[in-house]
Order: C-alpha cells, then sequence, then structure tokens
C-alpha cells in the first residue's frame, strides 16, 4: 500500500481537469476577472443550492463573517459568543471588526458549540452568537436560535466546513441573520485559490453585504458608506461552478466514508463525534478522539497513513487572544478535545482498498 494522504486534491483535479480548463478559457475570454456575468451565476447556482434567497460572492470566509457581522450591525465593545473548538477566523473575524469575541465551550460529545455554557457567557454586551457547524455536522440550531430569541441576540452560521449539510431536513446557512462560507481549496467546495459567500434570506442584509463588498458601492464610482474591498474573483467564481454540480455526489461518497469507518473501527481505545438524527453531516473532516493521541498519529504515519489535527490549540488559548485574559481549565471541554483529537483521512477519491487499509491498521492499534 502507498502512503494514503490525510487529502489529496489532485485526485479531484484529475477527474475534472477539462472542465476545469473550459470554464477557465471562457474567463480569459471574456476577460473580466472581478465580480461580473461569472460571479452573479455562481450566486445564483450557490442560493438555490442552499435554498436560500440571496448569496453574495466574496473574497474568502472570513470576509464572509465580517460582513455578516457589519450587516448585522454588531460594532465596537459588543460581545459575540464563539466556539472555542474551532478554527480562529470566527473569532478573529469579530476582532477585525473591534467587537470582543467571548468564548464558549462545546459539548462533550457532539463536540459543538455548548448551548448550556453560551447561557452563562450571555451579558448585558453580548448582541450575536455565531455558530461553527463543526467537522461538516450542523451545530444544536434549536436551542441556539432559542438563547438568542429569549435574550435578543443576533445568530450568524458559520458555514464554513458544512457546504450540503442540513439541520432538520433544511440546507445551513437558513437559520441565523446570515451563514457565511469559506471555499478555501480543502473545503468540500473548495476553491482553487480563495473565495468566499455569505447568504441570507434577509433582503437587507444582502443588499449591505453587496456593497460593503465593493467600498460602498454599488454603482460605479459611487460611494454610500465605507467598505471593503472583498470582491470575488471570477476565475474562482466558474471554478466553484464547475465544482458545485458534483458537490451532492462528492458528499454522498463522504458520507459513505464515514459510515464505513463508524462500522468497520471498533477499537475501543477511540471515541467518534456523536452527529444526531436530525442533523445531516458532510463529513468536511472525519475526527476521533484517544488519549495517546501523539503516539496514535505515529503508529498510523508508521503505517503510511496520513493523519491532520483539527485544532491543537483552542482559540481561548490562543497567543493573538491573550489580552482577553482566558486560562488553561476555563473550558475544558475545548482543551481536552485539542489534546486528544486526530483526523483521519477524509476526501471523496478515497479508495475503498484505502479506507479498509485504515480500519484494519486502526483495528491492530
Ligand atoms: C470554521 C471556519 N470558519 C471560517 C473559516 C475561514 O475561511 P477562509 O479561510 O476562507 O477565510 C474557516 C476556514 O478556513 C473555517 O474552517
Amino acid at each position: 500500500m502507498d502512503f494514503i494522504p490525510f487529502l489529496d486534491l489532485s485526485r479531484q483535479y484529475q477527474k475534472i481537469k477539462q472542465e476545469l480548463l473550459k470554464a477557465s478559457e471562457e474567463v480569459f475570454e471574456a476577460s473580466a476577472f472581478s465580480l461580473g456575468s461569472r460571479v452573479e451565476r455562481f450566486e445564483k447556482q450557490f442560493a438555490s443550492f442552499c435554498q436560500v434567497k440571496h448569496a453574495v460572492g466574496v473574497d474568502n470566509g472570513t470576509s464572509a463573517i465580517v460582513l455578516a457581522l457589519k450587516a448585522s450591525g454588531i460594532s465596537e465593545n459588543d460581545e459575540v459568543l464563539v466556539p472555542a473548538n474551532s478554527f480562529i477566523a470566527t473569532a478573529a473575524a469579530v476582532s477585525n471588526i473591534g467587537g470582543v469575541p467571548v468564548f464558549v465551550d462545546c459539548t462533550p460529545d457532539t463536540w459543538q458549540i455548548s448551548p448550556d455554557d453560551a447561557m452563562r457567557k450571555i451579558t448585558s454586551k453580548t448582541k450575536a452568537i455565531i455558530g461553527v457547524h463543526l467537522y461538516g455536522a450542523p451545530f444544536d440550531v434549536n436551542s441556539i436560535l432559542k438563547i438568542a430569541e429569549e435574550n435578543n441576540l443576533i445568530v450568524i452560521e458559520d458555514c464554513a466546513q458544512a457546504q450540503g449539510a442540513t439541520y432538520n431536513g433544511v440546507s445551513v446557512g437558513n437559520f441565523g441573520k446570515a451563514g457565511t462560507f469559506s471555499f478555501y481549496p480543502v473545503k468540500n467546495l473548495g476553491a482553487y485559490g480563495e473565495a468566499g459567500a455569505l447568504v441570507t434570506n434577509d433582503e437587507e442584509v444582502s443588499e449591505r453585504v453587496r456593497r460593503l463588498r465593493n467600498h460602498g458601492s454599488i454603482e460605479k464610482y459611487v460611494h454610500e458608506e465605507i467598505g471593503f474591498n472583498m470582491r470575488m474573483d471570477a476565475l474562482q467564481a466558474a471554478f466553484l461552478s464547475v465544482k458545485l454540480n458534483h458537490l451532492d455526489e462528492w458528499n454522498l461518497r463522504r458520507r459513505e466514508i464515514a459510515a464505513f469507518y463508524k462500522s468497520a473501527i471498533w477499537n475501543p481505545k477511540l471515541n467518534f463525534q456523536y452527529v444526531p438524527e436530525n442533523c445531516h453531516s458532510v463529513y468536511h473532516l472525519y475526527v476521533v478522539t484517544t488519549k495517546d493521541r501523539d503516539g496514535f498519529r505515529e503508529y498510523l504515519n508508521q503505517h503510511k497513513i496520513g493523519s491532520g489535527l483539527h485544532y491543537p490549540i483552542p482559540c481561548h488559548l490562543q497567543k493573538a487572544f491573550s489580552s482577553l485574559g482566558y486560562l488553561k481549565g476555563d473550558l475544558p471541554n475545548s482543551e481536552y478535545l485539542a489534546e486528544h483529537c486526530l483526523s483521519l483521512p477524509m476526501f471523496p477519491e478515497l479508495r475503498q482498498s484505502e479506507i479498509e487499509y485504515i480500519a484494519e491498521v486502526i483495528n491492530n492499534y
């Protein structure tokens, strides 16, 4: 068996190469490289895929969060609840607009934002909650919506890892004021560079984000407010339109691989993420926990199996947030995850022989 990488994007590229080259040629021929018809086409396709009224293409997923916060009226010194067990972008976006991220622990079984801990963190300054649909699985949407309603908070869904996931049969991105997506290359729907999108059913939010992403302008050289350059790149939009046509099939394959791992790996040294029945995960990542994570990782490596770490330092203990004064022990579930998690290979082009080998090696651990 050759080395099995944690992720190999080239296998996918080889399958859709001709479609991608054709799409890029069309962009070069049209010679419109920022926003324009390719971006508009992708926005329509993506809105339809997510069953939302509006999708706005932007330059990356972090920008989408910044714009969601801005368009929701969150401003300086407002507190925003964010999960600690996640990628830093969600919390950083809050800091980028002058807000204060307040870190919420994860639950011990779903590893998603804990509604109980969110409740405990609410103060008179809290204005919003950003939930992350982590590893491709929806968070506990109903509980978070209920807390938000009772405390007059805005909900933003960070869907960066969950293109195609549904909660009670409804696509993520439909529940909050806005849903934000990243199309960073490794995502389930990944660009060949940087890209992102914001989705919303709120016309006002959509209009404001369209303006803000383009220096506060809808009409050329007329600027209604100070905005940003967070425009979507036309080449990326063209690539994403090609890839969106394959996404359901790819997500299905991810789910098959996840189901295989779940049934074939019986080693009691490993624990899996609990995904409730009403949460349809698209398995962006397949994360397990084990007591001696580093030893397990080394064992896999010796058996020619790659792995990933998502994420080794919880956000509240990152140096970047040291001024907020969190200490080790403040968010025990997130800290446990950071020390014990490991991500197994997970991408649609994994071969059956490879996942069978991975399960066998893990069972012998
Ligand atoms: C949960 C989460 N939020 C936000 C982002 C930020 O997206 P981007 O890298 O496109 O800015 C990412 C991914 O990179 C992510 O995983």
